[in-house]
């Protein structure tokens, strides 16, 4: 190892998060966070919703630590450890020439990090900001430390920080595989198609509310997987026959088809959700009225055309996530948008993403 104190070696990545079309929702081991079901998404473009992630590596940190939007963050948690300790362990020897800067493996142990996390978009407001920030960190500990693995076998480790972070390692739509083993070896994300195969699609979220969540998605499951005799059902018997469904439809380009799968799955998580004891809303009243009324609108729509158009799906949070056909539809419902649910000056209410999907970037 170099023997100045004063070096210090840094990575940036960029990772956006993903919006589930077939939904992740209950675990069946939850340290591992090994899921109950397959589930699939899409990865949105990086411009809109995404972490930025810088991490260093000095001789003169003294531990590690991380802030998050600028604000110092506990490391802690299990999560972020395991997350740590995964990726240590897989670390290569590193040498910057240019710097004279040469680690070994093993120094890899005693060496602290610095991590600055950035979202572009509210933290834990249901815009799955854990999902970009755990793949990111991840992501970006792996180029720093040389870690040899693929994105799939690094989806293991994002998964051990937050579930869904495991299919923002890849762009295009992505399924996360529940995978068998006690260990979690195999539960892992693939990429279905990349960013380019269904490229007309155009992702829109209403920003309802920036605010946090009252229930995080890791309680509100877990109290859905102890309390609901619908989540059983729907674990077992419909989301593996909706994934294989799905999975077609996405290869096929089927909107019909991709439409009304991703419109039942979002219904079915809400349904589950309510049939949680107590019942978990993840709406407010205005998110509420906007969803009633998007949901009525895109059905009408639908069905007016003869075929659909849009696709809707509501996540653990108040924002809704439309899907486009193309870009003439999405300018058609952006317009809708507007016109019935206009911005608001106080900031909370109403603003409007657009965006395509992604690739994961590398910003140096
Ligand atoms: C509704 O991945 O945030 O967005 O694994 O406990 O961190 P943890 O949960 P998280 O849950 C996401 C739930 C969801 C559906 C989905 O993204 O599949």
């Amino acid at each position: 190892m170099a023997e100045k104190k004063s070096w210090v070696l840094m990575v940036t990545a960029q990772t956006p998060t993903n919006i589930a079309v077939i939904k992740y929702w209950g675990k069946r081991d939850e340290s591992l966070i090994l899921p109950i079901n397959d589930s699939i998404s899409v990865t949105l473009d990086p411009s809109h919703l995404c972490t930025t992630t810088t991490v260093a590596v000095s001789p003169g940190f003294t531990h590690d630590r991380m802030w998050l939007n600028g604000k110092e963050i506990s490391l802690s948690g299990g999560r972020y450890q395991n997350c740590l300790r995964e990726i240590r362990s897989r670390a290569s020897d590193v040498e910057d020439e240019k710097k004279g800067i040469k680690i070994a493996k093993k120094d890899w142990e005693n060496l602290h990090l610095h991590i600055a996390s950035y979202n572009n978009f509210p933290t834990a407001a249901g815009l799955a900001s854990s999902a970009a920030g755990f793949a990111c960190l991840v992501y970006s500990l792996a180029k720093l430390m040389n870690v040899k693995e693929d994105n799939s076998q690094l989806s293991a480790i994002a998964r051990q920080g937050s579930g869904s972070a495991c299919r923002s390692l890849y762009g295009g739509f992505v399924k996360w595989i529940m995978g068998k083993d006690d260990n979690g070896s195999d539960s892992i994300a693939v990429q279905l198609v990349d960013e380019k195969h269904w490229d007309e699609l155009v992702i829109l979220i209403a920003v309802v509310s920036s605010r946090q969540k009252e229930t995080s998605s890791t309680s509100g499951m877990r109290e859905t997987v102890e309390t609901s005799p619908l989540v059983l059902h729907r674990a077992k018997e419909v989301v593996p026959k909706r994934v294989v469904e799905m999975e077609e439809a996405i290869k096929s380009r089927n909107f019909p088809a991709f439409a009304r799968l991703t419109c039942s799955d979002s219904n079915q998580f809400h349904a589950v959700c309510l049939d949680t004891s107590p019942p978990i809303f993840y709406m407010n009243d205005t998110s509420h009225r906007q969803a009633i009324w998007i949901i009525s609108c895109v059905e009408k729509w639908n069905r007016s055309e003869g075929t659909p158009q849009v696709a809707y799906t509501f996540d653990a949070g108040p924002n809704a996530v439309l899907i486009a056909r193309n870009r003439k539809v999405a300018a058609l419902l952006l317009q809708r948008l507007l016109f019935h649910f206009p911005p608001q000056s106080d900031a909370d209410l109403n603003s409007y993403i657009v965006g395509d999907k992604s690739v994961l970037m590398d910003a140096g």
